[in-house]
C-alpha cells in the first residue's frame, strides 16, 4: 500500500434541501507516500472545505477518507483524538 491518502467519492454539503453548497460534489484521489501535493483553484472551489475533511475538522456529507489506509472518517472519541495527536500534522498559513 504505497498511498498515503486516499479521498473516495467525497461529498461536503453545507446547509439544509432549501440551501444547499455542494461545497465538494464527489472527488476522489490518490497521494503516494513522498509525493507532494497542491491544490489549486479558484475562491469558493473548496479547497479550505477539503482539507477541513482530510484534517478532521470537519465531517464529510458522504465518502470515504483514508490515511495510511485506515478510514478516519469512521473514527470517533479515543481514536480520533489519537489519530490527531500522532498522524496529523497541520501548519496554518495565517492565525
Ligand atoms: N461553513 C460553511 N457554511 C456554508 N457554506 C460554506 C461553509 N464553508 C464554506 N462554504 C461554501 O462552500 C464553498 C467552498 O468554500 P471553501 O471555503 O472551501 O472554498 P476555497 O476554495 O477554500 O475558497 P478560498 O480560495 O476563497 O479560500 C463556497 O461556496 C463557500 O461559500
Ligand atoms: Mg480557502
Amino acid at each position: 500500500m504505497d498511498n498515503i491518502l486516499r479521498v473516495e467519492n467525497l461529498e461536503k454539503y453545507y446547509g439544509s434541501k432549501s440551501n444547499l453548497t455542494k461545497a465538494i460534489d464527489n472527488i476522489s484521489f490518490d497521494v503516494a507516500k513522498k509525493e507532494f501535493v497542491a491544490i489549486m483553484g479558484a475562491s469558493g472551489s473548496g479547497k479550505t472545505t477539503l482539507l477541513n475533511c482530510i484534517s478532521t475538522i470537519d465531517k464529510v456529507t458522504t465518502g470515504h477518507i483514508f490515511v495510511g489506509g485506515k478510514d478516519i472518517t469512521k473514527l470517533k472519541g479515543n481514536n480520533l483524538n489519537k489519530f490527531r495527536r500522532e498522524e496529523l500534522r497541520i501548519y496554518f498559513s495565517g492565525f
